[in-house]
């Protein structure tokens, strides 16, 4: 079956938010295998704006396990407490970093990396994983993201194993 995003043709972040994030529920709720609907979230996010990288780091053990992506290759195992994914891990809450370069510790996937925000997903208080994105551009995202992407990774969360 083809399935394609219609977005709306507009720059404004939030109006494309509220176009697409009905879009990959409706698209995950048709799935509940977790590493499907990770990689179609990936794909839907990454087509939909124009940044460096999208995916997902898995909690395993005690580290951070890359998961389904979209962008260049990319770090494979985070320790808790490292970089930017594994700090909001530890802190199990949404982490904007306005330039990549100031953030003491952060992980340098690609060079090209300028700003970054790491949405970690919570079942049962726990962190099972996160949702890691890159942008090119100094201070891409703002709380517009994060209320955006937060009830995405809430969602997401259902497809975890209990
Ligand atoms: N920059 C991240 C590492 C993952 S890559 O960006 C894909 C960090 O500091 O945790």
């Amino acid at each position: 079956m083809t399935k394609t995003l219609v977005l709306p043709d507009t720059g404004e972040r939030g109006e494309l938010y509220q176009s697409l994030l009905p879009q990959i529920t409706a698209l995950t709720d048709s799935e509940n295998d977790l590493i499907a609907n990770l990689a179609n979230t990936s794909a839907a996010l990454f087509s939909s704006f124009d940044w460096l990288w999208v995916g997902f780091y898995l909690v395993k053990d005690d580290e951070l396990v890359l998961g389904p992506f979209q962008g260049p290759l990319a770090c494979t195992r985070i320790g808790y407490r490292k970089g930017v994914c594994g700090s909001a891990w530890a802190q199990a809450k949404t982490l904007i970093v306005e330039d990549v370069a100031q953030f003491d510790g952060h992980i340098a996937c690609s060079s090209e990396s300028r700003s970054e925000i790491v949405i970690p997903i919570l079942k049962a208080q726990q962190c099972v994983g996160v949702l890691d994105i890159d942008s090119r551009q100094l201070a891409d995202f703002s709380i517009i993201d994060a209320q955006a992407l937060e009830p995405l990774c809430e969602h997401l969360s259902k497809f975890f194993p209990n």
